[in-house]
């Protein structure tokens, strides 16, 4: 039932470009400048609505943190992003006026619904984002849209991170039309950047000879940090998270401006930074923070946009041309790098140590 693959990470990772056509199908109307994703407010609500919160765990948390990016620039609306467990007991107040967004793959995870159930408690507005149908949020929520990934066995969350940050797009799109945020032609731009994600993510995983020869020559370092700004924050702190959970090394990653408030005490020869260096992600500023990482020794590899280039890079990925999703592409190498680095030292990638599928305890 791998389909060939020794393990459904892997196989999870090549399905992204077909499991992003079945996100997208149907949805995108980009010579209207649109998007349908069946989901409907109360007359007025979006137009009034002062801001959108996300709420999630994990690998979702981190697509939250992308969808919150798009919601600002694209629907005009302030977005924040809360891990789940910290929104359901703080004491911020949750304003009428609010969208609260709960993404979860599974739809069960337990920290995820009490962040919902605060929400609803105190009169907010609620919305899903998930994979599955029939999934205790999309009963407890006023709405839902589904990322339509198919189902994902593997531990980490691969095909699904991908899917979650196109279907927020898609709404954060949808948005911004009805606020009447975003024009008909710059809407257009971002729909024809979704219409090639399958394609770009493709390109990717016909590179994966690259990764793995890059995740031989460099897996095995002391620790490993993943840097980016913009939207190159979240897939950062992503790709971290894959290599930490599949791999057990050490990995952290944070937004690349930090690197010299701290990080950079930690960085010697034997800790291989990994840049996203696209579209979407202040490319040239960050590579700055990479230079002064290098400048200690430490290898570099960057996920660079097809035209771009970095002389001084270790190892350089080509990242397809696609505008705001870049950074999601440049995230299919850092999937395969942390499959490839675990996989050399013979983990159990499926199933890491002390992790579930899905967290249903607090
Ligand atoms: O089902 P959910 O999206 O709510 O799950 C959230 C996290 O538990 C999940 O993303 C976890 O971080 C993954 N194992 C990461 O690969």
């Amino acid at each position: 039932e791998k389909g060939g693959y020794e393990h459904y990470m892997r196989k999870e990772i090549h399905e992204q470009p077909e499991s992003l056509r079945q996100t997208l199908a149907g949805r995108l109307d980009v010579s209207a400048g649109d998007v349908d994703l069946d989901v409907s407010f109360p007359p007025g609500f979006l137009a009034d609505l002062e801001e959108i919160r996300i709420v999630a765990c994990g690998t979702s948390y981190y697509a939250g943190r992308y969808a919150a990016q798009l919601f600002e620039e694209l629907a005009g609306v302030r977005a924040t992003v809360e891990i789940a467990s910290e929104y359901e007991f703080g004491a911020g107040r949750t304003p009428d006026r609010t969208l609260v967004v709960a993404v979860t793959q599974s739809g069960e995870t337990a920290d995820t619904l009490g962040a919902v159930r605060r929400a609803n408690a105190a009169g907010a507005r609620t919305f899903a984002v998930t994979n599955t149908l029939g999934s205790t949020v999309t009963r407890e929520v006023d709405g839902t849209a589904f990322i339509r990934a198919g189902p994902e066995i593997g531990v980490a969350a691969t095909k699904t991170f991908a899917s979650q940050v196109a279907t927020l797009a898609m709404l954060a799109v949808a948005v911004g039309r009805d606020r009447g945020a975003l024009a008909a032609a710059d809407a257009r731009s971002v729909l024809k950047d979704l219409q090639g994600l399958p394609g770009a993510v493709q390109q990717v995983l016909d590179e994966e000879e690259q990764v793995r020869e890059a995740a031989r020559e460099y897996g095995d370092g002391e620790a490993f940090f993943f840097v980016g700004r913009a939207l190159g924050v979240p897939v950062a702190l992503e790709g971290a998270l894959k290599l930490k959970e599949i791999s057990y090394d050490h990995a952290e990653g944070f937004a690349a401006g930090e690197l010299k408030h701290g990080p950079l005490a930690l960085v010697t020869p034997d800790t291989p930074v990994l840049a996203v260096l696209t579209d979407g992600a202040r490319a040239a500023e960050t590579m700055n923070n990479v230079t002064e990482a290098q400048t200690r020794g430490a290898p570099a590899l960057g996920c660079v946009s097809a035209g771009d280039t970095y002389d001084t890079l270790d190892v350089s990925f080509e990242v397809p041309n696609v505008g705001v999703v870049e950074p999601l592409v440049a995230n299919v190498y850092l999937q395969l790098f942390a499959y490839h680095v675990a996989n050399d030292k013979g983990r159990a990638i499926d199933k890491p140590r002390n992790l579930a599928k899905s967290v249903t305890v607090e």
